[in-house]
């Protein structure tokens, strides 16, 4: 039995693909290389030192899935798949609807088609909205969203509530990622952006490497402790190994579980600029510039939920991720080769 990775390619589905394998657990991927590239596949066969099973796929293509389930003996579905940057779904908020709305109806219909009643689902940070107060507890109301991104994670959690509702013997589990950073440790796998990030790391190990001269500072006026916006910030491999967890909570039992995916602590832009400075050794020049808009203050999980009932903590601090990120930048400046 394998567990099917919807965009198993990308940042978070190939470190956690390496995790499922390192734990023994079979893997086959769906991806259609939208924000990947295929050497992710050969850099992850390369980690865990054996073959798995690679479909190009889209997840809106109803047909391609079938064959997929067809050809292969599929327990779970980890549903990773979806398009993510916040700033261009308000541009293309019908891309992202399609994609991740869209797509999603589409895979769980197959799912059901196969009889196939186990998922996990990528959430995020983002369906808090903007007026719950940190340490965000999972039991809080969600909603409130300000961008088409969130919403789309907040639309298909409210499906993925009914769907459970209208039939029990699914299990399904919603995990909300706060802010995955780091890169595997052997440096061969990593976060590869197309074009200018925007995210705080990536932007920031681009500087590092001389592809971008500074960076901006979003607002050094906010009521945290040196004016900069506090995150949780996670490393991808605790992120990865909290997978392979939750899909064992869904093997094991039908229901709904949510769960928060963070440290539980929160670090301000310049506490990261300052670890990332001392991990590479490099000055990362910066500017303050304006807030960016809708940018909370402060965000970070209550991670206790996810220790309680699936025995998973993150282990790997800042310091690490810093590294961790430094390391795949330093040794690809160019990201994945084509
Ligand atoms: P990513 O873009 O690196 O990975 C997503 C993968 O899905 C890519 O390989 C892409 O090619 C593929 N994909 C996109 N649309 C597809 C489709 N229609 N059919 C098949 N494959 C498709 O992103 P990531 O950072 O690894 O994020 C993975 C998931 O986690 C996403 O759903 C994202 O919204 C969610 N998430 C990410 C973060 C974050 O900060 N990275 C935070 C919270 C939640
Ligand atoms: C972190 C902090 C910025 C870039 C986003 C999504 C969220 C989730 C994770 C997918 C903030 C500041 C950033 C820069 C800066 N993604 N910053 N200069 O906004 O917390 O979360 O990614 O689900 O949904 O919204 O992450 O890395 O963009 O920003 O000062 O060039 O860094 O203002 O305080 P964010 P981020």
């Amino acid at each position: 039995m394998s567990v099917l990775v919807t965009g198993g390619l990308g940042y978070i589905g190939s470190h956690t693909c390496v995790e499922l394998m390192n734990a023994g657990i079979d893997v086959v991927v769906a991806d259609n290389l939208y924000n990947c590239k295929k050497s992710s596949y050969d850099r992850i066969k390369a980690l865990v030192g054996r073959d798995f099973k690679f479909y190009e796929c889209d997840i809106r293509d109803a047909e391609g899935l079938s064959g997929i389930f067809e050809n292969e003996s599929i327990e779970s579905v980890i549903h990773f798949a979806g398009l993510k940057a916040v700033g261009e779904s308000v541009e293309k908020p019908l891309e992202y609807f399609d994609n991740n709305v869209t797509g999603t109806l589409i895979l769980l219909d197959v799912m059901r088609k196969y009889g196939c009643k186990k998922i996990v689902f990528s959430s995020s940070a983002t369906v808090y909205g903007m007026n719950n107060v940190s340490p965000l507890v999972e039991s809080m109301e969600v909603g409130g969203v300000t961008n088409p991104y969130g919403r789309t994670k907040f639309m298909i959690e409210c499906i993925l509530k009914d769907l459970y509702t209208s039939d029990n013997e699914w299990s399904i589990c919603l995990l909300r990622y706060f802010n995955p950073i780091g890169a595997h440790k052997s440096g061969t796998m990593g976060e590869d952006p197309n074009g200018i990030p925007n995210n705080l790391m990536p932007y920031i190990t681009q500087v590092a490497i001389g592809k971008r001269d500074h960076l901006t500072v979003y607002g050094d006026d906010y009521d945290t402790h040196d004016g900069t916006g506090v995150r949780d910030y996670i490393h991808v491999v605790d992120l990865a190994l909290g997978h392979v967890k939750a899909v064992n909570k869904v093997a094991g039992e039908s229901g709904l579980f949510i769960y928060n995916l963070g440290t539980g602590i929160g670090y301000s832009v310049l506490d990261v600029v300052k670890a990332f400075e001392k991990a590479s050794g490099k000055k990362i020049p910066y500017e303050i510039g304006p807030r960016r808009s809708g940018d909370i203050a402060t965000c970070y999980s209550d991670a206790s939920k996810a220790l309680n009932e699936l025995g998973w903590r993150a282990e790997r601090g800042l310091d690490e991720m810093c590294e961790d990120s430094w390391r795949w930048q330093s040794q690809n400046p160019n990201g994945y080769p084509d």
